[in-house]
């Protein structure tokens, strides 16, 4: 594709397999488009990995990180669930919110916690609202560990960021499905993976393996989940589309 920005113009160019587009640079579809490339670019530069939060390294776009806690917000879940702990950035940004709402505690899920992450999550302030499972993610002692810390009726919900192959995150929807609540979510995280395949980090196989997949077919074959981006609760704006490492990610529980 080539993309020709024009300030003088106002005008974004697209051409791409012989077609061109114009389009007014001040526009909602040139935002989407330089939006695409902006997020592409940024994944290559590590952009995602350059946050912390409350002291923890956090490995997600903080746009994503936003859409989240306004989910949250709304949800206001007893237990939210996240397979793919690293760092633990995500499990404090989260346990911070509960702690902020009064309500709710996390579950972090990671096939190896490295000590260091594990000493820094165990002593910080938000300690006391996480608990951490080591084990793979679908590994039925992981899963038996993980169900008996979510009571029946509680409103749970479940992220998935560890393993991000369409196979493993198929397994894992899987897995947790039956622990969200209704109305509540289950998000197969990082499916941008999908529009990576010829960046240079990237891998030509992620266009078809990956977490977006994963979860387009799991819902096929579910219709008790759809997916459907989370309504936002403030916009004055023309704007409507997540700016997301997390495309198709969002899985509502519907029944
Ligand atoms: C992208 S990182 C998680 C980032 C974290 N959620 C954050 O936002 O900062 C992925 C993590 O998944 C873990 N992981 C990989 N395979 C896994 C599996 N089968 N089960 C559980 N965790 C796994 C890795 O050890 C790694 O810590």
């Amino acid at each position: 594709m080539q993309l020709t920005l024009d300030t003088d113009a106002r005008t974004l160019t697209l051409t791409q397999a012989g077609q061109t587009r114009t389009l007014p640079l001040y526009s909602k579809a040139a935002f989407e488009a330089l939006s695409r490339q902006w997020v592409r670019v940024g994944w290559n530069q590590k952009y995602q990995y350059t946050f912390s939060w409350m002291g923890r390294p956090v490995i997600q776009l903080p746009e994503d990180m936003l859409r989240m806690q306004e989910v949250i917000c709304d949800l206001q879940p007893d237990v939210i669930v996240e397979t793919g702990v690293a760092h633990g950035g995500s499990l404090v940004f989260y346990a911070s919110l509960c702690k902020a709402l009064g309500k709710g505690r996390v579950i972090g899920i990671d096939i190896e916690i490295r000590p260091h992450n594990r000493s820094a999550i165990e002593a910080h302030p938000m300690a006391g609202l996480i608990t951490l499972v080591e084990g793979s993610s679908t590994a039925l002692a992981t899963l038996q560990q993980v169900r008996a810390l979510v009571a029946p009726g509680q409103t749970c919900l479940v992220i998935l960021d560890s393993d991000h192959s369409y196979a493993h995150v198929l397994a894992e929807l899987q897995a947790y499905a039956s622990l969200v609540s209704v109305g509540s979510y289950i998000v197969a995280t990082d499916g941008i993976m999908l529009d990576l395949a010829d960046v240079p980090r990237g891998s030509a196989d992620w266009a078809t393996d990956n977490p977006t997949f994963a979860a387009r077919d799991f819902a096929a074959a579910h219709p008790e989940f759809r997916i459907e981006q989370p309504r936002w609760p403030f916009c004055e704006s023309e704007l409507d589309a997540n700016i997301t490492h997390w495309p198709g990610a969002w899985l509502k529980r519907l029944a």
